[in-house]
């Protein structure tokens, strides 16, 4: 297999938080944005939040259909 593996990271939640998930792959702080889009001429940080505490498997593969969580993808 030539291509890395991915699998999802998974985050306590704070609810209300805002919390900037990585879009480009770049950020050596995944899956959450360390502003490295800017120097590798990436898009942005994907903003959310969550309404309550919770445990979430976040993306890092970044071929989510439902970002930023894992919706399997990876597996493809
Ligand atoms: S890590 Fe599972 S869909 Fe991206």
């Amino acid at each position: 297999m030539s291509e890395k593996s991915y699998s999802p990271i998974a985050v306590d939640l704070e609810k209300d938080r805002k919390y900037a998930w990585c879009t480009c792959s770049h950020s050596s702080n995944q899956p959450f944005c360390d502003g490295s889009h800017r120097a590798h001429n990436k898009p942005p940080s994907l903003g959310f939040s969550v309404e309550e505490d919770k445990k979430a498997y976040l993306c890092t593969c970044k071929k989510t259909g439902n970002p930023p969580y894992c919706d399997g993808s990876h597996k493809n």
